[in-house]
């Protein structure tokens, strides 16, 4: 674990305006620890990047975003690219996140690219990957998750692989309640560390941040943040309320 960074993430999805994300702020300042065991990151919906930037600026709080696109700027109306998000202050970006694999056509080819231009930009994705049920029962959860962490690392220097963290995400798991058991997660997490070994080896391996994300909450968090492989968590209904989020940050420790 000195190897490298636990990081607690929360991914706000579509909730919060902007006046609600101050309002978060406001209430997590005075409870939030010093923290020196963790990193904490709130990513917020791109509308809000600005004012989430200047409420958590005297917090040891980063920014993250959910999404960008992968071209550097042009006639693509709607998107927004890595340059944008670095300029405002943005330190992570989530990529490939099931919900937009899901509902946006995201494809394992589309989270390279945008892996490639976060990195390019100086951000550092987060790269969600994440079996469904039907593909855990049917017992190709391990080669499913290792085709998705190859696709997303083509092309990627052992060097920027270094700014790449990689979250585990059941889909299964995420907002129904049903978290992995600790040994589920640490699993695959132990899984994800060994293919990246393969491709970059030992030393690399060991210096990449693996985190959890699906229903993790106040109550399961230090069980399965405590798994030798699960450095972190990305967390989404908890992440939304600052009490939970600080049982979490808390669990981590
Ligand atoms: O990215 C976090 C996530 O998908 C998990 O969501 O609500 O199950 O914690 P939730």
């Amino acid at each position: 674990r000195r190897y490298r960074k636990t990081i607690i993430a929360g991914n706000w999805k579509m909730n919060k305006t902007a006046t609600e994300t101050k309002q978060f702020a406001e209430e997590l300042k005075p409870i939030l620890p010093k923290a020196k065991w963790c990193d904490v990151v709130v990513c917020v919906p791109a509308c809000n990047i600005s004012t989430a930037v200047r409420a958590f600026k005297d917090m040891r709080v980063s920014i993250g975003a959910e999404n960008l696109y992968y071209e550097k700027s042009g006639a693509y109306t709607g998107e927004v690219s890595a340059d944008m998000l670095k300029d405002l202050g943005v330190k992570y970006v989530i990529i490939g996140h099931s919900e937009r694999r899901q509902y946006f056509g995201e494809t394992d080819a589309t989270v390279s690219k945008k892996v490639h231009a976060a990195l390019d930009a100086g951000l550092l994705p987060i790269i969600c990957v994440g079996e469904s049920l039907e593909q855990r029962e049917a017992g190709i959860t391990a080669e499913w998750i290792a085709l998705q962490v190859k696709s997303a690392l083509v092309g990627v220097s052992a060097d920027k692989l270094r700014k790449c963290v990689i979250a585990y995400e059941p889909i299964w798991a995420i907002g129904t309640g049903k978290t992995a058991t600790a040994e589920q997660a640490a699993e695959v997490c132990t899984a994800i560390r060994a293919t990246i070994r393969s491709l970059y080896g030992a030393r690399v391996a060991r210096s990449v941040t693996i985190q959890y994300g699906g229903s993790m909450n106040p109550s399961n968090a230090a069980e399965l943040l405590a798994q030798p492989d699960v450095d972190g968590g990305l967390i989404g209904g908890a992440a939304l309320v600052p009490q939970k989020f600080v049982d979490i940050i808390n669990a981590a420790n």
